[in-house]
């Protein structure tokens, strides 16, 4: 089955004091399964924007996105949750764990938005993978900033999506638990078969990936890698 996810000719803009701003520019994109993209750009360069466009969360003005054939934002609202919820995983800079919810019930609560049951096997082999195992019970409060992005990848893993959206992921870490989070979700990409698209600003990430993307005037330029 084909389940590559396709951005044709994207456009988005946005007014701001009077003035439009076109952040996505006719962006023509595709990702598959079981490969690493990096979209590299600075603040402010339309990252966010587009990683919500090909989450299912930020609507086009005009083009498409496209999943197994379907194009997503043609689907009623009730599907295309239906189908982020399934298919996507979202890692963000702030982990935007639930205070109120302990790490077992953060992770698990895509499996409740789904209505289905957890694969629990899973789950034990992600929280393992992540060194989160003996910390199921304690509130995110407690956690150290590398344990509580562990636990937003086991969150975003949890209903084995196609792929892994991560949005500036290592923003918020030092470099010692930002090079664990790499390494980590290149080890989850083997284990799971997801498509991880991360997103940066920063320059040392750049090597990352198997194809390397930078946005710049809402517009892609492609990279080889080491260029
Ligand atoms: N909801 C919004 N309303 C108005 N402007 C927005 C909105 N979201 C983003 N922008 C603008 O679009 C541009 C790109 O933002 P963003 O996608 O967040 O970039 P990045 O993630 O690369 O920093 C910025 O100039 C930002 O101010
Ligand atoms: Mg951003």
């Amino acid at each position: 089955m084909n389940k590559d996810l396709i951005l044709d000719n994207v456009t988005k803009s946005f007014f701001q004091g009077g003035k439009q701003q076109k952040v996505l520019d006719g962006i023509n994109l595709k990702f598959s399964p079981g490969k690493w993209y990096t979209i590299y750009g600075v603040s402010g360069s339309g990252k966010t924007t587009l990683l919500n466009t090909i989450g299912g969360i930020e609507t086009p003005d005009t083009g498409y996105l496209y999943f197994n054939g379907s194009s997503i934002y043609d689907l009623p609202d009730r599907k295309i949750s239906r189908w982020r919820n399934r298919s996507i995983g979202f890692v963000f800079q702030f982990f935007h764990l639930i205070g109120e919810l302990n790490v077992r019930q953060n992770i698990l609560l895509p499996c409740r938005v789904r209505g289905y049951s957890p694969d629990y096997n899973w789950i034990a082999r992600i929280t393992r993978v992540l060194s989160i195992d003996s910390l199921l019970g304690r509130s995110p409060a407690t956690l150290s900033g590398g344990e509580m992005q562990r636990t937003a990848l086991a969150r975003a893993l949890v209903n084995k999506p196609s792929f892994i959206l991560a949005d500036e992921p290592t923003g918020n870490l030092d470099s010692g638990n930002s090079a664990k989070i790499i390494k980590l979700l290149e080890e989850l990409k083997e284990e799971s078969g997801a498509g991880i698209i991360l997103a940066t600003h920063e320059r040392e990430l750049i090597e990352t990936g198997d194809e390397i993307f930078e946005i710049t005037d809402g517009k892609i330029k492609s990279s080889k890698k080491g260029e």
